[in-house]
Order: structure tokens, then sequence, then C-alpha cells
């Protein structure tokens, strides 16, 4: 989708950014690790086939992606590549209700797991969700072993609402009432910046540097 691909939003621990193809070398890179593609139930691409599915995730509309940087290690001026972390998408999964999504997380980093990265990219995208999206009810598929990601989601109101034995898997749901909607609007702490700006001044300091 191109709502966000000039949204930058910044937390305490995680900045997401839109999906770019120069992110797509690292994407593919994790990819390529047979446990992460369990967990998020995704088949191994080739590199070719990730630009696409890069390209694809920016033009449909029933798409958000944001890659998650690490925002110390961005502060302290690491390059982009090297502070990316993970990715939290929304996927509009009836064209006939807009207002439901499918949320995935991943914080593909082994080392970067545990330090509160996926709580606050989920709590952003929320956020995004409902605010900018339109969403008041959001689903998430997780595999029936993966005891972290139904932590982390029911934390944030998320409850079960079905299992399916023939893909061993788990479906959470958060219907958003408005107090609860009032609650992730006041509580969420961040900003937004401009992904051109950002890449901008990034320029300009490199230029500065040599
Ligand atoms: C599951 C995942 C998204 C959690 O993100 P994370 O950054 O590691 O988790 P956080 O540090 O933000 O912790 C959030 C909550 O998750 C749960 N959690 C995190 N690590 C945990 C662990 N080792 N054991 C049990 N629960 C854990 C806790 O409930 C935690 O809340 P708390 O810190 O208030 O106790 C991340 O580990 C991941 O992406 N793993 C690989 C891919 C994957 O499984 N994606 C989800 C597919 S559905």
């Amino acid at each position: 989708m191109r709502v966000n691909e000039d949204t930058v939003l910044r937390g305490q621990r995680v900045m997401l950014v839109p999906y770019e193809p120069h992110h797509v070398i690292r994407y593919h890179e994790w990819m390529k690790s047979e446990e992460l593609q369990k967990l998020t139930a995704s088949e191994p691409l080739t590199l070719e086939q990730e630009y696409d599915m890069q390209h694809s995730w920016r033009e449909d509309n029933d798409k958000c992606t944001f890659i998650i940087l690490d925002a110390v290690r961005w502060d302290q001026g690491c390059p982009e590549d090297q502070c990316m972390v993970g990715d939290v998408n929304l996927f509009i999964v009836d064209p006939e209700n807009p207002t439901l999504a499918e949320i995935e997380i991943m914080i593909a980093e082994p080392t970067c797991r545990g330090k509160g990265f996926g709580k606050e990219s989920v709590r952003l995208m929320l956020f995004y969700g409902v605010s900018t999206l339109g969403i008041s009810t959001f689903q998430a598929k997780i595999g029936q072993e993966n005891t972290k990601s139904v932590q982390l989601f029911n934390k944030l109101h998320f409850k079960e609402v079905s299992f399916s034995p023939v893909f061993e898997e788990h479906t959470l749901q958060w219907k958003v009432t408005d107090e609860e909607r009032q609650q992730l609007l006041d509580t969420v702490n961040f900003t937004v910046k401009s992904y051109r700006n950002m890449k901008v001044s990034e320029n300009q300091e490199i230029n500065n540097i040599q």
C-alpha cells in the first residue's frame, strides 16, 4: 500500500520505516532461516521473487508493511541496513470488510528478541491501523508452539477465537472497543516523521563526514 510510503513512526526502542528496495537483500538473508520460515509460515523465495514481493506489497492496497529499525543503533549513526531487526505488517483479509486486518510481526534478528522491540512495534502498528487505516478488528494467526507470540498478543487485548488442528494454528482476535481505541490513541508514545526527509538528512550527514 502506498499510504505509508513516506511515513516513519518513531517509538522509544524502534522506528518503523516503509519497506523499500534497499531493504530487500537483508530481508532475503533473514528468510533463508528455516526457523523463521516455520515461525512465520513462509516459503523461501529467490532474491528476484523477494524484490517482486516488496514491489507488490508497496503497490497492493491490501498490505501495509513497515521495516523495524533499532532506534538506538540508528541514533548512533549505523547504516540503515544494519539497524534492521524485523518487519510488521497489516493485511486486509476480506476486500468486502476493510475494517478487519491480520497483523504479522517478525523480530528476525535472534539477538534482538526479548528486548521489547516486538511489543512496541505491534503497538505502533495497532495505533497506525486504528488511526490511519480505519481498522477496528485485528487478527493474528500463530503457530501452535509459538507461546512467545501468543503471550505477546494476549498482553495486547487479543483473545483466542479458534484453533485449526490442520494448520496447527491459533487465531487470536481483538475487536477494538471505543474505550480501548481511545486508550490506544492516548498511550502510544511516538513521533511521526517523513522518510524522505530522514533519508535526505542522513545523506547530508554522510556528505559532511566525507
Ligand atoms: C514473537 C516475537 C515477535 C516477540 O517479540 P520480542 O521482541 O522478542 O518480544 P518482546 O521483548 O517485545 O516481549 C513482548 C512479550 O512477548 C512475550 N515474550 C517475549 N519473549 C518471551 C520468552 N522468551 N518467553 C515467553 N514469552 C516471551 C512476553 O509476554 C513479553 O512481554 P513482557 O516483556 O511484558 O513479559 C519475536 O520473538 C519474533 O519475531 N520471533 C520470531 C518470529 C515469530 O515468531 N513471529 C511471530 C509469528 S506469529
